[in-house]
């Protein structure tokens, strides 16, 4: 049995988590967390709120609150809606547990006293009007390159070449309420000589490169390699704010800064990690994850966090172990897992523009269920997806409905209805069973390969597949009219559909955690052995022998119609 570590991004505590986070990061990991405890490991999956930043103390400003009623609020929504989606972390932490801070600030003086951090002075945008530094995403004005006039300080949407803040043309603040003229403003920074790791880093990736055995996939490899092509460059990591962790160094102004929220909330899956081991009462466990070095590390994470998983954070992770002592070092990830995006209708989802939908809100409405299968279906590992409710309706219809919910279905009221709810004997074992377990192998076996792979889209789809095959063989076989003619014939059809009905619930077990216990429950299994560690491999006829009693069949996807469906998109 071996460990493994699974993190998930830490959403940010300034909005509620909506179906782009859960089919980006939170899905496929805890769907990979349920497969490997399947396979018997010992799993632990970290998650929680990223609580710094300045968006959130602009939010407290709008809402004339603290940045604390802020986090507050949002850590405790954001942690009802994963749990109502069903995905099931250790641990939901919060950055701005004292923990934390400490954590943070221990990784800021080790890399100072290492000379990884260095002290500068800038000219940083200042508002007049606002009384504070403008972050770079706080900038607004004319792209040095294409001439979008609405080009931010941190990157220009239209034209996305690299530029600094003070290229912009006719500067103007984009904080709520002001969009006066910015002046430039001498302050002190901390900034991470990221350059310092150039060569570390480069090995790094490449040891995750096509072809090796943790290969990343290729929109996390291709990231990571541009930002070393372009030669890695000191990053300043502190901020002029007074929400976040303080710098620990005392010296004059250094009450009105905080480190840069992208500096703390990495750390944030060690510091969890350690809360979470405190509270099971065994404060050293989780040294058996972050400081074994068989123990793999996987990342899962939305496309924009590549560069800080990928790049800053190992970074971080090489200058901090240079510094340490051997016992309190922390291994680098060997998995960043990445996806694209998923989008609504033709746009972003997005918070800024208002368009995306909440997964507490879809949960209640259309069940966890459904949302985990169509996510997962259209899951953008590749390439950027789209969600749309005709697709959705029509997939959860069409699929989930009318080729796995039905077929379940039809298997076991037949079986109930005229085997006396007992899986029959049957005659001998045609071509036609013979070629149906066959495929009930395949699928098991590929499902596993492309899970083992993270490529969870195809570990459904081919699950998908064997329900057709099941349908199928149903109709072809037509036991209705079997039954008639020869019993026998009939009870070796109704058997092999109830051993390809208990390959599907098993097979199914880390997408649909749900539904899966129910169908399995019908064969007699107890929702606790459902999900038995180490029962990944567990082969379908050994749950439906001949004889086994049968619970009655619910209809487990009962269809959408259009009435249900929000009407004007
Ligand atoms: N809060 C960030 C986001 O939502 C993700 C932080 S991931 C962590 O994009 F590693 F930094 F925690
Ligand atoms: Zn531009």
């Amino acid at each position: 049995m071996g460990k493994v570590l699974v993190t998930a991004a830490l959403p940010y505590a300034n909005g509620r988590v909506h179906l782009g986070h859960l089919a980006g990061a939170y899905l496929p990991a805890d769907t990979y967390v349920r497969w490997r405890r399947l396979k018997g490991d010992d799993v632990v999956f970290i998650c929680g709120s990223d609580e710094h930043g300045v968006p959130i103390t602009l939010s407290a400003l709008k809402r004339k609150c603290s940045p604390q009623e802020v986090v507050d609020e949002f850590h405790k929504a954001n942690g009802a809606a994963f749990a109502a989606a069903g995905v099931a972390f250790d641990i939901w932490g919060r950055t701005s547990s004292p923990e934390h801070h400490a954590l943070s600030q221990d990784f800021f003086a080790k890399l100072l006293s290492k000379g990884y951090i260095d002290r500068r002075e800038i000219q940083q945008y200042y508002s007049e009007k606002s009384k504070m530094f403008l972050p770079d995403r706080y900038v607004e004005g004319t792209c040095p390159h294409c001439g979008n006039e609405r080009a931010r300080g941190d990157e220009c949407e239209n034209c996305q070449k690299p530029y600094e803040v003070t290229d912009l043309k006719n500067p103007r603040s984009a904080l709520p309420g002001d969009d006066s003229a910015p002046v430039l403003k001498a302050t002190s920074h901390w900034f991470l000589r990221l350059d310092t790791f150039q060569p570390r880093l480069e090995r790094y990736v490449a040891a995750h490169g096509e072809g090796q055995s943790e290969a990343w996939r290729n929109n996390t490899l291709r990231g990571a390699e541009g930002w070393l092509k372009l030669g890695l460059r000191a990053r300043c990591i502190t901020r002029d704010t007074e929400w976040g962790v303080k710098i620990p160094l005392s010296e004059p102004g250094i009450d009105g800064k905080r480190l840069y929220v992208w500096f703390d909330a990495p750390i944030g899956y060690v510091t969890f990690t350690q809360q979470l081991f405190a509270q099971r009462g065994n404060p050293e466990g989780w040294r058996e994850y972050w400081q074994n070095p068989a123990c793999p590390i996987y990342n899962f994470i939305g496309k924009d966090n590549i560069p800080f998983h990928a790049i800053t954070w190992p970074a971080m992770e090489f200058g901090y172990n240079d510094a340490a002592a051997d016992g309190n070092k922390y291994e680098i990830a060997s998995q960043v897992v990445a996806n694209e995006f998923l989008n609504f209708g033709a746009d972003k989802f997005s918070k800024s523009r208002g368009n995306l939908i909440e997964i507490g809100w879809f949960v209640e409405k259309y069940g966890a269920e459904s949302l985990r299968y169509y996510l997962t279906a259209v899951a953008p590992e590749e390439n950027d997806s789209t969600f749309t409710w005709e697709d959705y309706a029509r997939r959860y219809n069409g699929e989930l409905a009318d080729v796995l919910g039905n077929f379940v279905h039809r298997t076991l009221t037949f079986t109930h209805k005229y085997f006396d709810a007992k899986i029959p004997e049957g005659g001998p074992a045609g071509d036609g069973e013979g070629k149906l377990r066959a495929e009930i192998s395949a699928a098991l076996s590929e499902s596993a390969k492309h899970l083992d792979g993270l490529r969870f889209k195809a570990g459904l789809a081919r699950l998908m597949d064997l329900a057709r095959a099941g349908n199928r063989f149903f109709d072809e076989k037509a036991p209705w009219a079997q039954r008639k003619t020869d019993l026998h014939a009939c009870g070796a059809t109704i058997r092999v559909c109830c051993e390809t009905t208990a390959a599907l619930a098993l097979g199914l077990r880390p997408f649909l955690p749900g539904s899966a216990p129910k169908i399995l429950k019908s064969f007699g299994l107890a929702a606790e052995d459902a999900f038995k560690p180490g029962s990944a491999g567990l082969d379908p006829r050994s749950i439906t022998q001949p004889g086994t009693p049968l619970a009655p069949p619910e209809v487990p996807f009962k269809k959408l119609e259009e009435k249900d469906l929000p009407a004007a998109q």
